[in-house]
């Protein structure tokens, strides 16, 4: 059995916990901004394709306390690494402290390094290079307040990164950030789904692909197939099984994207057919102001991130009129939200709705009780996501 730790977006970790139990890791414990687990080198490959919450995979290698960087140093330099990846690969090593009482995280950096590749000169004579910018393989460290844990991160670029976005919009959400902001919804393939913010199309994609069962590191290679203990046959065996999940689109299948835009209207489309393959048409995108909104369907799921402390809705119109040119601050963006809650309310009766924002102020500002308020972290942001039952008349805040 083999330790590991997978971080995840600060918010996601029973997301995650749920997502580790499909795919059988055991000793499941949430932690925070990330989650534990123990299993196989086939649990490995299997979160690194399947999971949508994941940041990256870790594999735990060694922990032990520490009072001096000198402690660090020797806990590196006596792992035996040489069973995980070749002296000439390249190699990068990240720090992150948690009360940790040395004076320099850089520092500690460059012992932990010092430590790897002085292993590698005694047992081969050749150390790794050292790569920042696209390492193949890459250990993390992390200090507590005594206590030093060596990583050996197996997903490479992080999860997120699914393969398909290489075009985006401003602000994009990150994909792992838009799964959960759906799972967190409750929303389920059988309903429709609306994103009338969509940018890039983040959060149509990634729901379009739950529902396809396109796992979403299926287009992308990771850290784990450049290591020493690389098990070809059964990367394929779990690659094989994922792609007997897949399914054809079911005609209820109804995912809507718009966005006031046009410009985005052709980068959703080319994200869509790198994500979906044959089956892109399955998510309608089409170029529309969100305060124009119709319903397009009696019940469903509203899901967007909409635009805070942007130029906002400069194309966009607000009570019949042409927005300002540059409308940064909250009081500016007032009259959009109060604009975009009375389509709400008016048109959406019906609907759940899920807002992502950082602007803790917005119930008050669409003057709508929130049923539930849920915190996440966009990186470092603190947001909430909250949720609005649309049922008419009956959600006004007085
Ligand atoms: C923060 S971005 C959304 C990013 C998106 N979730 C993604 O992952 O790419 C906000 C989006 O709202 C759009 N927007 C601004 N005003 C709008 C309006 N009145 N109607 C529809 N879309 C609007 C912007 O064009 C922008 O793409």
């Amino acid at each position: 059995m083999l330790d590991f730790f997978s971080p995840c977006p600060r918010g996601l970790e029973d997301c995650l916990v749920q997502e580790l139990q499909v795919q059988r890791a055991k000793n499941i414990q949430s932690a925070a901004g990330g989650v534990k687990f123990r299993g196989t080198l086939e649990t490995a490959y299997r979160a690194n394709l399947h999971s949508r919450i994941a940041s990256r995979i870790l594999l735990h290698i060694a922990q032990a306390p520490y009072r001096s960087e000198e402690d660090v140093y020797q806990l590196a330099a006596r792992q035996p690494w040489l069973q995980w990846f070749r002296s000439d690969t390249t190699l990068r090593v990240d720090v992150v402290g948690n009360r940790c009482p040395l004076r320099s995280l850089d520092f500690v950096t460059l012992r932990i390094k010092d430590g790897i590749c002085d292993y590698y000169r005694n047992e081969t004579g050749v150390r790794p290079d050292i790569d920042t910018r696209s390492p193949i393989m890459h250990v993390q460290a992390f200090l507590s307040a005594d206590t030093c844990t060596l990583y050996l991160d197996l997903s490479g670029e992080p999860l997120f990164k699914r393969g398909w976005r290489l075009e985006k919009g401003e602000a994009p959400l990150r994909e792992n950030l838009a799964a959960g902001i759906l799972m967190l919804s409750g929303w389920k393939p059988e309903q429709p789904l609306l994103d009338p913010m969509c940018g890039s199309g983040t959060l149509a994609i990634e729901a379009a692909q739950m529902a396809l069962h396109i796992a979403p590191g299926s287009q992308r290679h990771f850290a784990f197939e450049a290591m020493e203990n690389f098990d070809a046959a059964l990367w394929q065996k779990v690659q094989a099984q994922a792609l007997a999940q897949q399914r054809a689109p079911d005609a209820a299948l109804k995912i809507y994207a718009s966005d006031i835009s046009l410009n985005l209207i052709p980068v959703i489309r080319a994200n869509l057919e790198r994500a979906l393959g044959p089956h892109a048409g399955c998510v309608q995108v089409k170029q529309i102001d969100a305060l124009d909104l119709k319903k397009p369907a009696e019940a469903g799921v509203l899901v967007c991130n909409p635009p805070y402390g942007e130029r906002l809705g400069v194309q966009g119109r607000m009570g019949g009129r042409q927005a300002p040119e540059v409308d940064d601050s909250k009081e500016d963006s007032a009259p959009f939200f109060k604009a975009f809650s009375d389509v709400l309310k008016q048109q959406f009766a019906g609907w759940r709705a899920y807002l992502l924002t950082s602007d803790m102020e917005l119930p008050k500002q669409m003057r709508l009780k929130p049923s539930k308020r849920t915190p996440l972290f966009n990186g470092a942001l603190e947001c909430r996501l909250f949720e609005f039952e649309m049922v008419a008349g009956s959600n006004r805040k007085n």
